[in-house]
């Protein structure tokens, strides 16, 4: 299930976040967190199972119903077991009446999540 970030969850954020290709750099990353804690349309959500944070899902709200993928990363130890898609399917659930859409850095899985979605409904 996803829970909202906070201040305490920062330091499992930031591991969770240089994941990510473009977080590389602890300034870079610094930044990131600190756009996520004060800016209203950053939202991040982690992902908790049992009493674990394994993986999260970063958004930028665009525009009134469209929703931008900025960060999506799933520790390590815990891939390829369908945690990233049960989260891609769970921000949708989250808003749904929002159009989601990726960007360069998260586009590759994004439409991989999607075109499941698309077999599931036999499109
Ligand atoms: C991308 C990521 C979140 C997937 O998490 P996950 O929990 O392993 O995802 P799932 O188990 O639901 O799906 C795994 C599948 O996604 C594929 N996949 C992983 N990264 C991918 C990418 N960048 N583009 C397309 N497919 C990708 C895997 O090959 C795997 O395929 P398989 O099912 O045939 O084995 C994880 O690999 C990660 O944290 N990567 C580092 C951060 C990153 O680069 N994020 C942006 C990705 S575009």
């Amino acid at each position: 299930m996803f829970i909202r970030y906070k201040k305490t969850f920062e330091k499992i954020a930031m591991g969770l976040l240089s994941f990510m290709p473009t977080e590389k750099d602890i300034k870079k990353l610094q930044q990131t967190i600190k756009t996520y804690e004060t800016e209203e349309n950053h939202q991040l959500f982690l992902w908790k199972e049992e009493d674990d944070i394994i993986g999260l899902i970063g958004i930028v709200k665009r525009s009134e119903g469209l929703i931008e993928i900025q960060h999506i990363s799933v520790n390590p130890s815990h891939r390829s077991l369908g945690i990233g898609k049960s989260m891609v399917k769970a921000i949708k659930e989250m808003f749904p009446d929002s159009t989601f859409i990726a960007n360069e850095h998260t586009d590759g899985f994004f439409q991989r999540c999607k075109d499941e979605t698309e077999l599931e409904n036999g499109i």
